[in-house]
């Protein structure tokens, strides 16, 4: 809808006539005027049979207010309006008692923003001169917009709604039929062109959302624990901030695994332990893990699922470095854990092992049962996820608490307590091991800094953590209230959880 038109068609809302004291001017009072185009419209309706108005605008913004005047100034039509300007909102306004009593009292969507929505319609009602008419323009309460808006207060509200902008017509007929008062509706209908809110990363989709919503970083929000799957550069680039901020090595971090395979695998006589990882990155876990099993066997087949070219590049470059793994036979497939499982398969494996890889996989719960099927009969399962004891697991689980929507387990915040559970529901034994980890978190207190920032999108999992106060705020007083100091040095603990499971024969 073109704007002037939408404008002018308050003009024609304004009744006829408006009763009034013969030889006065009619007075109109304009709550939150804007810069006048909608009060110009009610003006010139009304100058149509009345010969003079006094208008009080009672608008808080000075920016709006100059812009009202110069559209008075190039509008010669309304040089019978004469102006009181008041720079202030409705309840300074209101709070100064006022003799004056209105014929016309008009608040055009401006009540989502009065502190008090019942009582700006009370102070109102109040100036309005008897026999006189107020106008009130709300988003409607049977529109699509304003469903919207009572689904959103319904889903993820907190407190009362009228203490939020989230107000429609419905509020304002509500006071109008609790205090006795007649009125007529009308109904304008108005289309919003939506397209660009589902353009990824739109600025202007983010703000017309936003704008829908009432709700400031809403997208933001919709992306808690969502790094990996909707801001890929972002997630790899933090991902190397977290393993900087790592304070223990990294082989002693891999040699880590080599305790938690268990000493023999069971396998058929004369066959080669068969092997699958998932998500097997650069290799340097799965490689411990394999050497390991050489102590006892004498081959080992590894089926390696690894989406990334460049990390299976690196992996095989690690091999042929390597000669102890010159016994293992590798079998490739460059494929997603989905794209793989999609193929049915009849080898059975007697270790199948994820190591912090069921973050990323669309459905965890459809992975673990599909690696368990294809773990052989008194083979194991080796998976490792960070664990909720641990304060960076905490803090995830707090984040998911407060600002999280829609289900945890479709995000990354997935924990070692996800997999005990489903190990639970399935009656498999198994042995957990925790591997504690300091993460230096100094850098996210300093200002401006990316690395910073970086490292903190990591560890909420969430990306540009930093544009969102709300969550900024609670993140970094969370790990500060957990961390320990030492030497200026802000030290938050994460403990990786791995999880052996066993599986019988049947
Ligand atoms: C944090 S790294 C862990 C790598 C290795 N397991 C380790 O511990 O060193 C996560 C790995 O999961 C892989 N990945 C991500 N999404 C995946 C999916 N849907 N299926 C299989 N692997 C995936 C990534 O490419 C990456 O190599």
């Amino acid at each position: 809808m073109r704007k002037e038109n939408y404008q002018l068609s308050y003009g024609s809302k304004v009744p006829d006539s408006t009763l009034r004291e013969p030889g006065t001017d009619v007075r109109v009072l304009g709550i939150g005027s804007g810069s006048g185009e909608v009060d110009s419209a009610m003006f010139k309706r009304l100058l149509q049979r009345h010969s003079s108005v006094y208008s009080r605008v009672v608008e808080p913004s000075g920016e709006m207010i100059e812009k009202y005047k110069t559209l008075v100034r190039e509008d010669t039509s309304l040089g019978a309006v004469k102006f009181d300007w008041r720079q202030q909102t409705a309840e300074e306004y209101f709070q100064t008692k006022e003799d004056t009593k209105f014929h016309l009292v008009h608040a055009v969507h401006v009540l989502y923003n009065v502190e008090d929505h019942d009582a700006t319609l009370r102070n109102m009602w109040e100036q309005l001169a008897d026999g006189g008419c107020m106008l009130v323009a709300m988003e409607s309460d049977t529109s699509n917009w304003g469903k919207l808006q009572y689904k959103l207060w319904d889903d993820f509200g907190q407190g009362d709604r009228l203490k939020t902008s989230f107000r429609t017509s419905g509020d304002v007929k509500r006071w109008f039929d609790t205090a006795g008062i007649s009125y007529v509706t009308s109904e304008d209908e108005i289309s919003v062109n939506v397209t660009e809110c589902f353009k990824d990363d739109s600025e202007a989709g983010i703000m017309i959302l936003e704008f829908l919503t009432k709700t400031p970083y809403v997208s933001r929000r919709l992306k808690v624990g969502r790094l990996n799957n909707d801001s890929p550069a972002r997630y790899a680039a933090s991902f190397t901030s977290f393993l900087d901020a790592t304070e223990m090595s990294k082989e002693s971090y891999y040699h880590s695994y080599e305790s938690k395979v268990p000493d023999s695998t069971l396998c058929e006589a004369g066959t080669e332990v068969r092997v699958l990882g998932i998500g097997s990155g650069s290799g340097e876990a799965d490689s411990i893990i394999t050497k390991k099993l050489l102590q006892h066997h004498n081959g080992v087949y590894n089926r390696v699922v690894e989406p990334s070219g460049e990390m299976i590049e690196k992996y095989k470059t690690l091999v042929r470095e390597d000669t102890s793994l010159s016994a293992v036979k590798f079998d490739w497939r460059q494929q997603t854990t989905e794209e793989y499982f999609q193929t049915k398969e009849n080898t059975k494996f007697h270790l199948i092992h994820a190591i912090n890889v069921l973050y990323y996989v669309e459905d965890p719960v459809a992975t673990l049962r599909n690696m368990w099927e294809q773990l052989a009969d008194g083979g194991y399962m080796l998976v490792t996820m960070e664990s909720e004891n641990g304060d960076w697991g905490k803090l995830q689980l707090k984040l998911w608490d407060d600002f999280g929507q829609g289900d945890r387990l479709d995000t990354s915040l997935r924990m070692a307590g996800d997999v005990r559970r489903w190990l639970d529901t399935m009656g498999a034994t198994y042995v957990s091991f925790q591997n504690k980890v300091n993460v230096n978190t100094t850098e996210c207190f300093e200002k401006n800094s990316e690395e910073g920032m970086l490292l903190l999108d990591f560890i909420t999992h969430t990306p540009y953590t930093s544009d969102i106060p709300e969550i900024q705020a609670m993140a970094l007083e969370f790990i500060r209230r957990h961390s320990s100091v030492v030497d200026d040095r802000i030290t938050f603990l994460s403990i990786e959880e791995t999880i052996v499971a066993f599986k019988k024969g049947t």
